[in-house]
Order: C-alpha cells, then sequence, then structure tokens
C-alpha cells in the first residue's frame, strides 16, 4: 500500500504544475486538511519546493534531487569509483558504515548518507551533516605503505578543490585537509586507515563537502569559520552531477597517485594552497609551533620556517590562521 506521502507527491505530480486545493488533495487521500499540511510540511523539510497560494492551493514547484544509487550511476564516468554504491537516507557516519564493510567490499565502493546524525570530523571533532550536503566515504586499497596515506588525504583534498573549480568556483586547498572558498572552509577529508604493520588493509575517506544548505544550518558551536557553497555563489548545485565529476576526478588522481611520483601531483597542490606563504599556529598532540609556511615536502609534510630560522616538517597537526 502506498504511504499517503507518496500519493500526495502523485497527486502533485498528475497535476503537472497546476494548484491543487487542500481540500481536494484531503478528499482524494481521505484525510483532513490539518492532516494534508502536515504532510506538505514534511514534503518541504525533505526539500520539496510546495507553493502555497491563499484560497487557491498548493502547487509543487520543484522536487529535491536526492543521491539516489541509480542517480549516481546513471552517467557516471569512472571504472572503478562509486560502481558500488550504499545509499542511506539518514545514518550515524558514512565512514563507519564503509569501514564496518571495508574488508569484503570492492575498492572504489562509496557509502553515501544524505543526513550523518554522527558525523565526524578529524580530532575527535563533531561534523554538522544536515540535508543538502554531499556525506560520503570511499574504501581503498591501495599498496603503499601506511605512511603514504596522509599524501592520498591531499590527493582527494585536490580533487575536491579541481571538482568546486570546474564549476568556476575559486576554490583553494588547506593544508592539511581542508578545501576554502574565500578563506572559509567548505570541505573537510576524513581519512581512517586499517593497517596491519606497515601493509594497509584499506583506507576510508569520508568526504563532507557544505553544499546546497547555509551556515544557518549547522550548529553555532560547529560554524568555526566555514561557508558552503550555497551561501558563497549565491546557487544550489546539482549535487547528482557534482558527485559524478567528483568520483570521476578522484579516480583520475588515483590512478596517477598509483602510477606516477607523487612530486606529480603535489606541484598541483602547491599551485592551489591556501597555506603557503601564511603564518600559522600548528596545533599537535603534545606541543604547539609558530612559523611561516613555506612548502609541502614530497611526503606531503607542511614545511614550517620558524623564527630562528629553522624549517621543520611537520606531518600531522591542526594548522591555524
Ligand atoms: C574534518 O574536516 O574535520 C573532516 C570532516 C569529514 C566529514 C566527512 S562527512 C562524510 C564522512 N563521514 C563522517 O562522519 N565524516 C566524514
Amino acid at each position: 500500500m502506498k504511504s499517503k506521502r507518496t500519493e500526495i507527491i502523485n497527486a502533485f505530480k498528475a497535476a503537472e504544475g497546476k494548484t491543487i486545493s487542500g481540500e481536494e488533495l484531503g478528499d482524494q487521500l481521505g484525510i483532513s486538511r490539518t492532516m494534508v499540511c502536515k504532510y506538505i510540511k514534511g514534503l518541504r523539510e525533505d526539500g520539496y519546493e510546495i507553493q502555497s497560494s491563499p484560497k487557491k492551493g498548493y502547487t509543487l514547484k520543484s522536487v529535491p534531487k536526492l543521491l539516489y544509487p541509480e542517480e549516481i550511476l546513471s552517467g557516471l564516468n569512472t571504472t572503478l569509483f562509486g560502481k558500488n554504491i550504499h545509499y542511506f537516507d539518514e545514518a550515524g557516519s558514512s565512514n563507519d558504515i564503509a569501514k564496518k564493510i571495508a574488508s569484503t567490499a570492492e575498492e572504489g565502493t562509496i557509502v553515501v548518507v544524505e543526513q550523518q546524525t554522527g558525523g565526524r570530523g578529524r580530532l575527535g571533532r563533531k561534523w554538522a551533516s544536515p540535508k543538502g550536503g554531499i556525506w560520503f566515504s570511499i574504501i581503498l586499497k591501495p599498496k603503499v605503505a601506511l605512511s603514504a596515506a596522509s599524501r592520498l588525504t591531499l590527493t582527494v583534498g585536490l580533487s575536491v578543490t579541481n571538482t568546486l573549480r570546474g564549476y568556476g568556483i575559486d576554490a583553494k586547498i588547506k593544508w592539511p585537509n581542508d578545501v576554502l572558498i574565500n578563506g572559509k572552509k567548505v570541505s573537510g577529508i576524513l581519512t581512517e586507515v586499517e593497517a596491519e604493520i606497515d601493509t594497509i588493509e584499506f583506507v576510508v575517506i569520508g568526504v563532507g563537502i557544505n553544499a546546497n544548505m547555509s551556515l544557518r544550518d549547522i550548529p553555532e558551536d560547529l560554524r568555526e569559520n566555514s561557508t558552503t557553497i550555497r551561501d558563497e555563489t549565491g546557487k544550489s548545485i546539482d549535487r547528482v552531477d557534482f558527485l559524478q565529476k567528483l568520483l570521476h576526478e578522484m579516480e583520475q588522481q588515483y590512478i596517477r597517485f598509483n602510477t606516477q611520483p607523487f612530486s606529480e601531483i603535489l606541484n598541483d597542490i602547491i599551485a592551489l594552497s591556501d597555506t603557503i606563504g601564511k603564518d600559522v599556529k600548528v596545533t599537535m598532540p603534545n606541543r604547539i609551533v609558530e612559523g611561516r609556511v613555506v612548502g609541502i615536502s614530497k611526503s606531503g609534510a607542511l614545511l614550517l620556517k620558524k623564527e630562528d630560522g629553522d624549517v621543520e616538517e611537520i606531518i600531522a597537526g591542526r594548522c591555524i590562521y
């Protein structure tokens, strides 16, 4: 049996853009006008654009474009990335789901979640993941040493940056794992590795992109110099198209990662780096270092020139500027 919600959607679709009164909808579905209002409210919350005109009724203006696997797969130009998709309307964290299935999953499998209730960021922080963003994780099985994982994160950061730039957005990379627009964070990457001594069994790379949402949709304590694509450009993007392009770009960069010296990818990262040349503070679990960023090393570490003139290589940390 169809749900009332589906019946309302079908009634709107059958009306082909014409206005339907609340009474008519109620009669068709056998429910009260108050219940019709309730369903309309729910649909609006899920991204359905429904106009209401006093005394006339409701008009369906647009339907949300969800990241349904069928939508992503149709027109996906990759051979491996995104060929297997696990889709959830709501879940805790896509990284957690990906880690559970990673051992048996094929490389390139992705987990896509419309809304994460337990989104995680780096260093144990929370990651706000309301509807409208792009929250997904990819399972990779690179045949590289454990120490190469941070280079993979940078490579994914480059992919996100390039994809945004493809839309004419002036995105930059903030070491180690952020993508910025106008100096504000629009995307973050969380890499988690399962390894046996120095051999990687799998890597789960979680990518979060603040896309069709507003900063107001993020709790105040998590906003921290962030932004969204919609806030910066004044427009929403087609998330399916974006994810298809991003997966293609990630696959191309992954092929490079596996076949070329990292210095090739690094040149591109350096060219789009927001961090090089900045005076920064890097916080690490046991200390804080300050200095000017003079580069990124071949191993993906930050090169920080300190006040005493020494250049320190920082492998991991939180970079503040
Ligand atoms: C950060 O900048 O601190 C990293 C944020 C990573 C967020 C993404 S959203 C998809 C995936 N699932 C998670 O729980 N986190 C990552």
